[in-house]
């Protein structure tokens, strides 16, 4: 049986980070060095203030640090003292050459596996945590299989698959109570020893019947069909709130109705502004290359339509704004209330915040963003790198009092679902705007009669104009 005993992980971002923070903390005997070239991530890890905002990730971390959990930019002696290596490394959409838009950009995580194939002395477990294709295994295995037979010093390599689901601002408590943790190996006796050794790691603290082993390519392939039927899942809602809108239905009442059935579930039917994230417009546009790849382009059609709805509604809520505006916001400062791409984060990857942001700025609108976790800086680069630095400077102004942006504003838009929206006076910030004051909720947040009841004229995702819900829809 092989026993792991020090574990280095590669990548020290918002899987690498909270993961080796409850290893270490729920297995005091285990080492946990994690690595990253970028040194003021690593010192920042190492410093009072974490680099990323994650609730009862700072506890966790200032348990453990200096004791068994480490962070360092050493990758190479890590490599060598490790038993276990993560890989949990980004894998962004590729920007460049075949599959531009589509395919996961694999150089990091390739790049992890040379590093590895050059330092690694003895046996070594390389585990995939970083979100790969199916069969991404088989190039790391190549890399180091090739070093294995140069090398004269007892090398010799196991690739495990172990996926990631852990949500962002819940991730530690999706890592301390996983709905299930998948490994996959190879069959041979070498492989599942080394799943054995992996399933022991969790075993400290994850019940046995939930930690699910599999073939290599079934484990990477889960990870991006489990991903890919989340995103269907707000899609699917996202496309019936549009109908909601034109109807009189409200897609509350729909999604409370239809998720009532058990098979279908209530969670994740939230209608929204659209899904954002590093995740899940990436890991639908990998399955879709994939079946591309496969030449199963009804498969690929199917996908895709994820995310050609996803656009659409942002799209589509950012036109709203703009009709329901008189059709011009040229000049009108708008509030928009929330940056992050879901609550209890500070993440902005891939935020429909931004996208509605560029919609508007195409506009000449003149934004006044709040965000309570997303710092200014953050803010800028996002929205410079979807449109420019000068338009940024022209139309973007950010705050860090939500009265302050408001003041003056002809409209608030939410595009973020914090709490602390719910708490605001919204009556208080209507007499300081601009009349007449419009409301977009695009996170279903307030109910239409509450926010009227103040004198805002109210668009919500998924709830029609009060007409509309008054005399029904008559074809
Ligand atoms: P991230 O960008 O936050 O962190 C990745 C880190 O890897 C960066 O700090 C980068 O500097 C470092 N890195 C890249 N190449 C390196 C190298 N050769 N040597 C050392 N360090 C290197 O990414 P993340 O959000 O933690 O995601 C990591 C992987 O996990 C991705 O494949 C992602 O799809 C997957 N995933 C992410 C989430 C999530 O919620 N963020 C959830 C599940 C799975
Ligand atoms: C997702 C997966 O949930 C997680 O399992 C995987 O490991 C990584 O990708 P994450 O992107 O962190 O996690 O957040 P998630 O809670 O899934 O939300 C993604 C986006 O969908 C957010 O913009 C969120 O606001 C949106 N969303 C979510 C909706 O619009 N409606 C919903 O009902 C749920």
């Amino acid at each position: 049986q092989t026993v792991v005993r020090r574990i280095t992980c590669v990548g020290a971002g918002y899987v690498g980070g909270p993961t080796c923070a409850m290893i270490a903390y729920k297995s005091p005997q285990i080492t946990v060095t994690v690595v990253d070239m970028n040194k003021e991530r690593i010192d920042a890890w190492n410093s009072d203030s974490l680099p990323i905002f994650e609730p009862g990730l700072e506890d966790v971390v200032m348990k453990c640090r200096g004791t068994n959990l480490f962070f360092s930019t050493d990758v190479p002696e890590a490599i060598r003292s490790a038993d276990l290596i993560f890989i949990s490394v980004n894998t962004p959409t590729k920007m460049y050459g075949k599959g531009a838009g589509m395919a996961p950009d694999l150089k990091y995580v390739e790049s992890v596996a040379r590093s590895i194939a050059e330092h690694a002395q003895g046996p070594k477990i390389v585990v995939e945590k970083s979100t790969v294709p199916v069969k991404a295994a088989e190039s790391i295995l190549s890399i180091l299989e090739d070093a294995q037979r140069r090398s004269n010093n007892n090398l010799t390599f196991q690739v495990l698959s172990n996926p990631e689901f852990l949500a962002e601002g819940t991730a530690m408590r999706d890592l301390a109570s996983p709905d299930r943790v998948l490994i996959g190996g190879e069959d041979s006796e070498e492989g599942q020893r080394a799943v054995a050794a992996l399933v022991n790691v969790y075993a400290s603290w994850v019940p046995r019947d939930r930690i699910l082993t599999t073939k290599t390519w079934s484990s990477e392939l889960s990870k991006l069909v489990a991903n890919a039927f989340l995103a269907q899942r707000i899609s699917s809602i996202n496309s019936v709130s549009a109908i909601c809108e034109a109807t009189g239905a409200d897609v509350r009442e729909v999604a409370k109705a239809v998720g009532c059935d058990e098979r279908i579930g209530s969670n994740f039917l939230n209608a929204s502004v659209g899904f954002g994230g590093s995740c899940f417009q990436k890991d639908v546009l990998s399955l879709v290359y994939l079946c591309e790849s496969l030449h199963l382009d009804k498969v690929a059609d199917y996908w895709n339509g994820v995310i050609t709805i996803n656009n659409w509604q942002r799209r589509r809520f950012a036109d709203a704004i703009v009709s329901e505006l008189f059709n011009t916001v040229a000049g009108k400062k708008i509030a928009i209330f929330g940056f992050a791409f879901k609550k209890s984060t500070g993440d902005t990857r891939e935020s429909s915040a931004i996208h509605v942001s560029k919609h508007l700025m195409e506009e000449e609108a003149r934004l006044a963003v709040y965000d309570p976790a997303v710092t200014e800086k953050q803010m800028r680069q996002e929205l410079v790198m979807e449109t420019s630095e000068k338009s940024v400077n022209k139309l973007v102004t950010v705050f860090s009092d939500p009265y302050e942006a408001a003041k003056d504003a002809h409209a608030i838009v939410i595009l973020t679902e914090w709490e602390e929206f719910k708490t605001y006076d919204y009556a208080r910030m209507y007499n300081a705007m601009s009349h007449p004051a419009a409301f977009f909720d695009g996170r279903l947040l307030f109910k239409r009669k509450d926010i009227e009841a103040i004198g805002f004229h109210f668009f919500g995702i998924g709830s029609a104009p009060s007409h509309l819900s008054e005399v029904g829809y008559i074809l």
